[in-house]
This record gives structure tokens, C-alpha cells and sequence, in this order.
């Protein structure tokens, strides 16, 4: 199946400042794509990028197989945006913010009133829809601009940073929806956040940006095992067989350590990809395994490990 969103060396200077660098992306239908960076990095130039809002110094983009710097238009009917600063009409109500982005999208008018009314309930508003914008708390602007980029039922749907602003529930709401629009209704999200945490429990794959340059892209998994990040493992065992499997596991690997106490072995420094030839080598030495358990690295050490790995300190 061809890519929904595809570029190739796109880039993107302001001045002498090269903002995105060569950019090389494919993204399929019904990923949750995370997109992470420090600030400045980038994330949000690529977003505006993908929907022809800027255009590229050079390189080329498409998206759902079209050419946003030149059918821009015509894309953004198809694309849903959540910027960074959304500008909600402060002296509209929830509800009139809602219609008029409904009109300007085509949002048909028998499905109008009940897309709205299901948004706003969703995102928690229904009871304020009437107040003016400019009475809603920080959240509250987060949810209705949230509402409002996915009024027209966009294939892909871009967000960059959707949580920064809301609290636990709100968070915990906008999760939901991004995982039920990807696994159940087979849409694309592109995510821009700093939460890794959030990146981590969401995103099929991430891809990672610094000072404008894709340094990493790929599953949680793969990106630690990029940066070159060790797992610990922790291996239950019959309390009798502690030592054998101890002392067997420290004749194959120097490089690990092992703290064993009653029936647990404790084992740092380990490649996830020796995991399976340390429990083979185990069962070979006759010990007798009762769990096994990888203590995967987060998010935030892969984070780490990887801009050190770029730019060691
Ligand atoms: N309109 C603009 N004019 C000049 N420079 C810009 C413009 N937009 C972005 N930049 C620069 O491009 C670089 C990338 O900015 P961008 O907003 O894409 O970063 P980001 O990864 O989204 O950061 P953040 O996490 O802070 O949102 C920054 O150095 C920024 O100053
Ligand atoms: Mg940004």
C-alpha cells in the first residue's frame, strides 16, 4: 500500500537557518506516528509543510497523494491540523467556533448539528457550548480546537502537542480518541509531543528530530537497540539451580552483571537480542526457569541515549 504521507530530502531554511534537513519519511495509513525533538527542532515546520502551509526550500512532500505546496487547498480538506497556538474566534461561542469551521470544511448540513453535538460532548464542552470562547479555561481552548480539527472526519489527523494544556482526564480523553481513530477507524496521526510517556504508550513508530535532522526513526524496540541501550532482565529460578545458572551465565557474558538472591537473578548490562541464547544456555546447564521477565528501557533513556549518541557531551 503506498505511504499516506511520503517526502524525500525535504527541507526548509528561514534565512541561513535550515529548519528541516532533508527530511526522508514514509508514514502508513492507520499509524500513530510520534514526533519528538527538542524545541527547535523542527517538528512543527514539517507539520506545516505537510499541509502546504509553508513551502519547501527543496525536496518534495506528498500527502495522501497529493502535493501540499501546490494543492494545499484541496489537501486540507482531507488533513486535520491542531497547531500550536490555535486561534479560536474568542467572541464566538463553542458551538459558532464549531459551525463556521463546519462550513469552511463542507461538513454536510443534515450531519452538521450532530457532529458538533458529538464532538462537544466528547471533549467534555457540551454544558459551555453556548459561553463565548473567551470565557474557557487554557484546557477548555484546547479541547474545542481539538473538536474543531477533526470536525470534517480527516484521514490524517496532525497534532502537535494535544495534551499540553489538559489535565489528567482531558489527557486520558484525547488518548482514547486518538487510539480508537487509528484502531478502529483506520486514520493517521501525526504526533508532535514532548510527553514521552504519552509517545511511548500511543505510537506505532516515532521518529525523532535534532536541529532539523531525523536522527532516529523506528518502534520503541528498535530505536533502543539503535542507541545502543542494554535491558534489564529479571530471571526466576529454582532456588537450588541459583548458582549453576549464575555462574553459567557469568562464564558466557563478561559484560553483565548479576545479582542473585532466594530464587531471582537480577541482570543488567544485558542486549536484548542475547535474551533468547542466555535462556537457551540456562536450560542447557539444566536449570529450571520459572519467569523471565525483560524490564524494557523507556522512552525518555532512549530519548536520551540517542541525542547523546549524535552529540556526545
Ligand atoms: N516563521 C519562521 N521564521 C523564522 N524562523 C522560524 C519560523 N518558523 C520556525 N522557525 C525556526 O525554525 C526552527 C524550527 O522551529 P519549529 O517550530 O519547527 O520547532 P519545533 O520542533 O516545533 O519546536 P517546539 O518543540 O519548541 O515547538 C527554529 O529554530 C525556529 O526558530
Ligand atoms: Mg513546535
Amino acid at each position: 500500500m503506498e505511504p499516506v504521507i511520503k517526502t524525500v530530502g525535504l527541507s526548509r531554511n528561514f534565512g541561513d537557518q535550515r529548519a528541516v534537513n532533508e527530511l526522508t519519511l514514509e508514514i502508513h495509513q492507520g499509524e500513530i506516528f510520534g514526533f519528538l525533538g527538542h524545541n527547535g527542532a523542527g517538528k512543527t515546520t514539517t507539520v506545516r509543510l505537510l499541509n502546504g502551509v509553508l513551502a519547501p526550500t527543496s525536496g518534495s512532500a506528498i500527502v495522501l497523494g497529493m502535493k501540499p505546496d501546490t494543492q494545499g487547498h484541496d489537501l486540507r480538506q482531507r488533513t486535520g491540523v491542531l497547531t500550536e497556538t490555535p486561534a479560536l474566534d474568542e467572541r464566538l461561542s463553542g458551538y459558532e467556533n464549531l459551525a463556521i469551521y463546519a462550513d469552511l470544511y463542507n461538513v454536510p448540513q443534515n450531519t452538521k448539528a450532530e457532529r458538533i453535538a458529538y464532538l462537544l460532548d466528547v471533549f467534555a464542552l457540551a454544558d459551555r457550548a453556548q459561553d463565548k470562547a473567551a470565557g474557557y479555561s487554557k484546557g477548555m481552548k484546547q479541547r474545542l480546537a481539538l473538536a474543531r480539527s477533526m470536525l470534517h472526519n480527516p484521514e490524517i489527523l496532525f497534532l502537535d502537542e494535544p495534551t499540553a494544556a489538559l489535565d489528567p482526564v482531558g489527557a486520558r480523553q484525547v488518548h482514547d480518541m486518538i487510539l480508537r481513530l487509528s484502531h478502529e477507524e483506520g486514520r493517521t496521526i501525526f504526533l508532535c509531543t514532548h510527553n514521552l510517556p504519552e509517545a511511548q504508550r500511543l505510537c506505532d513508530r516515532i521518529g525523532v528530530m535534532e536541529h532539523g535532522r531525523l536522527i532516529a526513526l523506528g518502534k520503541t524496540e528498535e530505536l533502543a537497540h539503535e542507541a545502543g541501550l542494554t535491558v534489564g532482565l529479571e530471571i526466576e529460578v529454582a532456588e537450588e539451580d541459583r548458582e549453576v545458572a549464575a555462574a553459567t551465565l557469568r562464564t558466557h557474558y563478561r559484560n553483565i552483571t548479576i545479582d542473585s538472591q532466594h530464587k531471582q537473578l537480577s541482570i543488567s548490562g544485558a542486549k536484548p537480542n542475547l535474551i533468547p541464547e542466555m535462556i537457551a544456555q540456562l536450560v542447557q546447564a539444566n536449570v529450571r526457569i520459572y519467569r523471565v521477565s525483560p524490564q524494557d528501557a523507556s522512552l525518555e533513556d532512549i530519548y536520551f541515549a540517542l541525542h547523546e549518541k549524535v552529540q556526545p557531551s
